[in-house]
């Protein structure tokens, strides 16, 4: 009788979830460095992002939509969900390598899928590994299928160029009272792309943090675009680096130069924080951005897939002149 090797199945796991706490933090971040660096096969995973940062940015930004998963006592994974108005979205999802296909992820994603009802969000989605039928099907699960993808894009900044006149603002230098009604006049722009779309957290949470600015291009006394920034160290975008969480112009026969502009003084943004790149994410189905981006010199870096709920494609169309990668 011939005996063939067994694996012994594994044992169920006692997974606790729970909302991710401030003293979770250090090991949040070591989990999703590991996680990311192990699947990319770093030799040093733990180096994953260098001195950037998610964890923190996006705790502080809404604890409550912080989500952890504990196993005996430790932390296994954890999830952080964005709601920008009507539309939501959800990452890093991460789990500790050595708990990896034992379902920890899908019970994440169980509160995540309720976060989203509870806010009664439209739009709903993420951003991940177009190349990975493992992320591709776990997110299938849930309702989200593969659109187009996403390029993220950069653009070197150079350190000696002769100053530009200054067509452009930023929001940290408003007066709290303007800072009040300039986030009104974002509010409106974005709605005028697709209802309910307001990235006020991302503006507040760079500004309360220090992680960047928010940069404002005006005309006829109107805003005509803005794009929120990261730069630095423990910031989404690391040393000597600047990048675009989100921007956008008001839609119009203007929009493609206005996008231009506003390029230009993310560029001078960036030059002005010390940094040597500028990065930005666009998604394909939005072509107009995107080869506007190409004229202006940025070039792809790296590209992923987003994944929609139902396959709706949202604010995803030609015309559309809006700078997001929900990295
Ligand atoms: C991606 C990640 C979050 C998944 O976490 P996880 O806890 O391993 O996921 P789960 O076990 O809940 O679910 C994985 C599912 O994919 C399935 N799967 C695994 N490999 C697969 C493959 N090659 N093709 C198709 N499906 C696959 C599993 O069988 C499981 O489904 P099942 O429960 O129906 O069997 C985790 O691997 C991780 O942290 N990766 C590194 C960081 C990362 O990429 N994060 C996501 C960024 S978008």
């Amino acid at each position: 009788m011939s005996s063939s090797p067994q694996t012994s199945p594994q044992k169920p796991l006692e997974v606790t979830i729970r909302q991710l706490r401030e003293g979770d933090l250090p090991a949040a971040d070591r989990v999703m460095r590991l996680a990311f660096g192990t699947f990319l096969g770093m030799p040093d995973p733990l180096k994953f992002m260098g001195d950037a940062d998610y964890v923190r940015t996006r705790w502080r930004a809404d604890p409550s939509a912080a989500i952890a998963a504990e196993v005996g006592g430790e932390l296994a994974g954890t999830n952080f969900v964005t709601r920008w108005g009507s539309v939501g979205f959800f990452g890093p999802l991460t789990i500790r390598p050595d708990f990896w296909d034992r379902g920890i992820a899908q019970q994440l994603l169980r509160p995540t899928m309720g976060l989203f009802e509870k806010w009664g969000v439209r739009h709903a989605g993420l951003f991940t590994f177009a190349n990975s039928p493992k992320h591709v099907n776990l997110y299938q699960k849930f309702g989200f299928w593969p659109r187009f993808l996403t390029s993220l894009m950069e653009i070197s900044v150079p350190k000696d160029a002769a100053p530009a006149p200054k067509r452009w603002a930023r929001f940290s230098d408003l007066f709290a009272g303007d800072k009040e009604l300039c986030l009104q006049a974002c509010r409106k722009l974005t709605n005028s792309i697709y209802e309910g779309l307001d990235v006020q957290r991302e503006i507040r949470a760079v500004d309360a943090q220090k992680l960047g600015d928010t940069v404002l291009t005006w005309g006829g006394g109107e805003l005509t675009g803005f794009a929120v920034c990261h730069a630095g160290p423990g910031s989404e975008a690391g040393s000597e680096k600047c990048y675009i969480k989100f921007a956008a112009v008001r839609s119009g026969p203007n929009a493609a130069q206005e996008f231009r502009r506003l390029l230009d003084a993310c560029r001078e943004f960036a030059r002005s924080r010390g940094a040597n790149s500028l990065s930005a994410g666009v998604n394909l189905a939005r072509l107009d951005a995107y080869r506007e981006m190409l004229d202006a010199g940025f070039q792809v870096a790296r590209q992923g897939i987003l994944m929609e709920r139902n396959g709706a494609p949202g604010y995803n169309r030609p015309g559309v002149f809006l700078i997001d990668d929900w990295r």
